[in-house]
């Protein structure tokens, strides 16, 4: 386990700068396969188009609050809502990890 950890760390110090030390290169490619449906709707350049809101580049800590809220029903939207009671906690602290990672500057 612990080798399988210091693993992980060094690859992701490789390839960018981490949000923090628990999400792994694994959970940001877990976001991005999890990322098929929203990219439907919400703009991966980040781009607000049509009423649907950027949700690029935010901290995972507000992503993963709002994703939290709708999937408690305690936002408006019922697409949304739909959609965040189908995901887990890891699922939706993957699709945080990996919408960061298309910040501005990033792209
Ligand atoms: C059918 C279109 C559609 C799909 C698919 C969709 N969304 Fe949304 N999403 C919206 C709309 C529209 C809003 C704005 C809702 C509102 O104004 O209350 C929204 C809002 C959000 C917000 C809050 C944005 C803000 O500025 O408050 C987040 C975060 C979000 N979506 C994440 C996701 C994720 C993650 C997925 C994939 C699992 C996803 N969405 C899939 C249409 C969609």
């Amino acid at each position: 386990m612990p080798r399988a950890r210091i693993f992980k760390a060094g690859v992701c110090a490789a390839f960018f700068t981490c949000v923090a030390p628990a999400f792994a290169a694994d959970d940001i490619a877990l976001g991005e396969y999890l990322s098929a449906t929203c990219v439907t709707c919400h703009q991966k350049s980040g781009k607000v188009t049509g009423g649907v809101p950027s949700i690029t580049g935010w901290p995972a800590e507000q992503f993963i609050a709002v994703m939290e809220a709708y999937r408690k029903k305690e936002r408006e939207n019922e697409v949304m809502r739909a959609l965040a009671s189908g995901l887990s906690t890891d699922d939706i602290a993957a699709l945080a990890v990996y919408f960061r990672t298309l910040g501005p500057g990033k792209k």
